[in-house]
């Protein structure tokens, strides 16, 4: 993990021209503002998710969308994924029993249950993230000749974490567009739905011109000053999330992205997700983020082992779905629905505080990293944009470079839970732990999943790839919660990684039956290098780059789409050549814990491709 430089030029422009706080931001600023309003009859905040995995249960509305989805868009889903990896080159040599699960022979409850983790590392990560999703999807006739087209469609779980969770909350938010239409938006664009990411406007500063960019950083502040007039502490991470909602939320592009009348959504909830086509027809995989606790009592003995971390493992970790918001960690293991994230007690019910900026800007909040001191806060970058906001929302006893969530959890498993007594959550990058792909949500003994789709673009080393890293902090996680999660083993070290090349081609995990322990498999696909042997490298741009041309994009998403294809490519005489059966690899890891449930051995080349495939 690595700080973002984020240089905010704004003091002199600042202070000549400003009428501070001004009428244009008003109606996003309206539209960001939660509201109260005294509480429905028999209302219920929390729910006791339980703290024992045998025992723990998924929200009605999760079991329900998830069931819904299984029997009415997976067995679609599974057959079109099924006739790609078969129209691929190595398909008609797959043993008897991928087609025969994934077609449907064995019932609907026998299909293999997929999700897929987006890592965080800012726009890098959410770009590669996009390639790999769109080597994924259906709707790509590309992705679907390579025969790895089909699989996003068949996912039952997207999980996305900081840069991730911009990609995961984009997509789920404007309805499931296709990722070319995602990043650069749709041809009928226009300033109501989604306009794409506007990445060539920098997250901070937009403009080459300071004064512009001056107006910018007033604007969105402005546009938390309702929320804190109704009583709620705001921070860096709400201003933080009214810039990303420019970028990541429907209601921006280009030709309207300085409009200060316009609400740049402002006022789009992720609760209301479910409102959206897509969601109606189960047809999006059910998009999870994760943020990480910054709690004044953590065990800061209990850090990954790694440089950088942050937060202790054994603080809770927080998951944000269209339904709920809470922790399945067995210290806390309760939820309340998301809707009412910011409600406290069950007299006064909160809505509207669960914006979708919001949450993507608090699963990527990076900022107290650089409050380790006073001195070293005052040194950085964000300490400007920080004076402004205690200038203009001047406010005591809350930390300023955190996101801050009312505890709705108080006197809750006071024995276990280290925010019990405290008012407010304070939450972070979800990265800060070290664990940069979010695979907490999707070890959950609830959700039986099976299979993870593990894509990890995190900056390890010294030029932007990864190694190992966020996988190994969360190895190291589950050793303090053996009785709850179950993870495949990975090395424990980072050169094991780099020296057997695990993060330059994609590496299964937990090939060995899942035994008793009920290990999902592990697919890995790291940003560890270019593809094949190409020599220019697009896709390890560093954290800190803040804007992307749209050709920048463009070769990184090809590049990813690449990665995401060749499987363990070979150097043959006539060069690089990607290896013909990843396709048919990947479906043998697909379906593999599917087989075992079936009682069925594993043969033919999915036996030879796993043994090629899995680490040992
Ligand atoms: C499919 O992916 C390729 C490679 O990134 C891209 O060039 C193409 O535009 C995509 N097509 C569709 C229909 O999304
Ligand atoms: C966002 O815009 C897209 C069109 O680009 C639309 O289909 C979708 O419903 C919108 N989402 C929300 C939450 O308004
Ligand atoms: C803009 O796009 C949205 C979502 O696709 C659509 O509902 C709306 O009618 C469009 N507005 C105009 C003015 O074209
Ligand atoms: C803090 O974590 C360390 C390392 O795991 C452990 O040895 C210690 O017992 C923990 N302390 C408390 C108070 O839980
Ligand atoms: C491996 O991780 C260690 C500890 O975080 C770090 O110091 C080292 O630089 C990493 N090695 C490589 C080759 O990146
Ligand atoms: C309930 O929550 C509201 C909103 O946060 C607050 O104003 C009120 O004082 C709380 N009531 C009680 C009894 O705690
Ligand atoms: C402040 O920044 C300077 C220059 O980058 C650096 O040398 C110094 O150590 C920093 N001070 C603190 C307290 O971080
Ligand atoms: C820095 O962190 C400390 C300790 O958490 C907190 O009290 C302080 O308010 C923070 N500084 C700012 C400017 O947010
Ligand atoms: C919470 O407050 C109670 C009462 O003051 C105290 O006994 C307890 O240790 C506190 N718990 C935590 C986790 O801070
Ligand atoms: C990307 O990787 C290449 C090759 O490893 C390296 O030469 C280049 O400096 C890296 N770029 C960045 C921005 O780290
Ligand atoms: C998998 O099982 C084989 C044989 O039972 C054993 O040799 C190997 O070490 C196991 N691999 C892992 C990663 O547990």
């Amino acid at each position: 993990m690595q700080r973002p430089a984020l240089l905010v030029h704004v003091f002199a422009a600042l202070l000549c021209c400003s009428p501070l706080l001004a009428a244009g931001q008003a109606a996003a600023a309206a539209a960001y503002a939660p509201q109260l309003a005294p509480c429905p009859a028999g209302f219920s905040l929390v729910r006791e998710a339980g703290t024992e995995a045998q025992s723990q249960t998924l929200s009605q509305g999760e079991r329900e969308y998830i069931s819904a989805k299984q029997y009415t868009v997976l067995p679609d889903a599974w057959k079109s994924y099924l006739s790609s990896v078969e129209g691929s080159a190595s398909g008609s040599s797959l043993p008897a029993y991928v087609s025969e699960i994934l077609g449907g022979n064995y019932g609907w409850t026998a299909y293999p249950r997929l999700g897929i983790a987006a890592s965080g590392g800012g726009y890098r990560a959410a770009t590669f993230g996009a390639g790999v999703l769109n080597a994924l999807d259906g709707r790509n006739v590309s992705a679907v000749a390579a025969g790895t087209g089909g699989l996003l469609q068949a996912a039952t779980y997207l999980t996305g974490l900081s840069g991730g969770s911009w990609l995961v909350t984009s997509l789920a938010q404007a309805d499931f567009p296709t990722i070319p239409d995602l990043v650069f938006g749709p041809a009928t664009a226009n300033s109501t739905g989604f306009g794409g990411w506007n990445a060539v406007y920098s997250l901070l500063e937009p403009s080459n011109d300071p004064i512009v960019n001056a107006a910018y950083v007033l604007d969105v502040i402005g546009e938390v000053g309702d929320k804190n007039a109704e009583g709620f502490p705001v921070t860096i991470s709400d201003v933080w999330a009214r810039a990303l909602s420019r970028h990541f939320a429907n209601g921006t592009d280009a030709a309207n992205f300085y409009d200060t009348s316009a609400t740049h959504g402002a006022g789009i909830t992720f609760s209301s997700l479910p409102n959206l086509d897509t969601f109606q027809t189960y047809v999006q995989p059910f998009p999870i983020l994760v943020s990480d606790s910054w709690s004044p009592h953590g065990n800061f003995s209990a850090e990954a082992d790694l440089e950088d971390a942050y937060v202790p493992l054994t603080n809770p970790i927080y998951e944000f779905n269209v339904y709920e918001f809470g922790s399945y960690d067995p210290m806390l293991g309760a939820f309340i629905p998301m809707a009412n994230m910011g409600t406290t007690n069950e007299s006064i019910c909160v809505t509207n505080f669960d914006q979708v900026c919001f949450v993507e800007a608090l699963s990527a909040s990076l900022f107290n990293e650089y409050n380790s001191s006073a001195a070293a806060l005052m040194n950085s970058s964000i300490y400007e944009l920080i004076e402004i906001l205690e200038e203009l929302l001047p406010q005591t006893l809350i930390d300023y470079t955190v996101g801050i969530v009312p505890n709705p959890f108080q006197g809750l498993h006071p024995e276990t839970f280290i925010d019990t007594n405290e008012t407010y959550l304070q939450i972070v990058d979800g990265g800060e732990d070290d664990e940069t792909v979010p695979l907490q949500p999707l070890l959950v003994k609830a959700r039986e999943v099976d299979v993870i789709f593990a894509i990890d673009a995190a900056s390890d080393t010294e030029y932007n790839w990864v190694d190992g890293s966020s996988i190994i902090a969360t190895q190291e996680r589950m050793a303090y919660f053996a009785g709850t999660y179950s993870f495949p083993p990975v090395p424990p070290d980072n050169s094991t990684w780099l020296t057997e090349g695990l993060t330059t081609r994609p590496t299964f995990f937990g090939c060995n039956s899942s035994g008793a322990s009920g290990a999902p498999l592990l697919v890995y696909l790291g940003n560890g290098g270019p593809p094949l042997g190409e020599t220019t490298a697009y896709t390890n741009t560093s954290t800190e780059q803040l804007a992307y041309s749209a050709d920048e994009l463009e070769a990184m998403l090809s590049q990813t789409f690449d990665v995401a294809t060749q499987g363990i490519p070979s150097d043959t005489e006539s060069g690089w050549e990607k290896d013909p059966e990843w396709a048919g690899c990947l479906a043998c890891a697909v379906v593999d814990r599917a087989r075992e449930r079936q009682s069925i051995e594993r043969s033919g080349s999915c036996q030879s491709c796993l043994e090629r495939y899995c680490w040992s």
